[in-house]
Parts: C-alpha cells; structure tokens; sequence
C-alpha cells in the first residue's frame, strides 16, 4: 500500500482540496483508495486552529464547481506517528515544509517533499498559496495550482508503484 498525506497549516483550504481532487483523479483512474486498498489518501495541519472542522466553504464551493465534494472531511493536525505511517507526506509550501522537517525523525525526512514539485505543467511554481485571507480568485488559483500537482503526482505514482 502507498499511504499519501497533504499538508497545510490549518488543514481546512489547501491539504483538504488536495487530498479530494487527488483521489478525484485516482479514482477516475481505477486507482480506488482506503484501508483495504493499495492507496490510501489523508491531510493535516500543522497547526490546530480548527480541529475536526469540516473544510472552508470557499474551498468546498470552488471544489463542488469541478464535480469535487470535500464537505466531510474532518480537519485535524499533524501528529508523530505520520511521519511513519505515511510514505509521501506533500506539503503545500516552504513554511509547512520547514516545520515538519523540524519534527521529522531523520530516518524519515527523505518523504516529505514539496507537493508542487510533482506538477507537470506549472514551471517554476514550488508551492501552493495560502488563499485563506484572499478571496474567490485566490482560491480558484490554489484549486488550479493543486489540480496540475494532483494529476502529475498521480502519474509518478502509477510509474514508481504497482498501482
Ligand atoms: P490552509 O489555510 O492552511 O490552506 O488550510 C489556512 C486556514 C486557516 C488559517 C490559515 C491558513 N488560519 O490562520 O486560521
């Protein structure tokens, strides 16, 4: 199985579009995920502001627009163990990057990587921005920026695992 965690900072705009239009795609791919598959999705925080709250509803709307719905999943925080449960752990930018490498036992740093660096399509472009204190149009760009990073990660998936 290849377990799969995306990370933002409060685990209610980025990480939880990620995780719903990455298995958006896996899904339209044949690639099912869940405990009893070979693929299984999750996102967290690294911080706790907002704790078991659904996603925020700009980025439930933006992601219902393109068929996505992401309205049950639970926000939670990154704990201890994901860093040896997971086998890829996407961050959305350098500041989320840094803090988990922190926390990181060394043995496992080599699985955290920044997400948009698996993008295909999207040159020069290494991290999603943050649209929580923006407005609709930056949350379309997020959604956007996730999306191309969704479907190359999916890619690299497919090429490196049995998937
Ligand atoms: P996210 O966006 O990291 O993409 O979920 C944020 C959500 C909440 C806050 C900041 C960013 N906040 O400060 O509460």
């Amino acid at each position: 199985m290849v377990k799969v965690l995306f990370v933002c900072l409060g685990n209610i705009c980025r990480s939880p579009t990620a995780e719903g239009l990455f298995r958006f795609h896996a899904n339209n791919a044949g690639i099912k995920d869940g405990f009893t598959q070979n693929l299984y999705i999750d996102s967290a925080g690294t911080a706790g502001f907002h704790m078991a709250a659904p996603p925020d509803k700009r980025a439930q709307l933006t992601a219902l627009k393109f068929g996505v719905d992401i309205g049950d999943l639970q926000a939670r925080k990154v704990a201890p163990q994901d860093y040896n449960d997971f086998d890829y752990i996407l961050a959305m930018d350098e500041d989320n990057m840094s803090k988990m490498l922190q926390n990181c036992p060394t043995e496992h740093q080599h699985k955290i990587h920044l997400f948009m660096t698996y993008s295909e399509t999207s040159p020069g472009i290494t991290e999603v921005p943050d649209p929580y204190y923006g407005d609709k149009e930056d949350f379309d760009k997020a959604y956007d920026f996730i999306d191309r990073a969704a479907q190359g990660f999916l890619k690299h998936l497919q090429k490196n695992h049995s998937l």
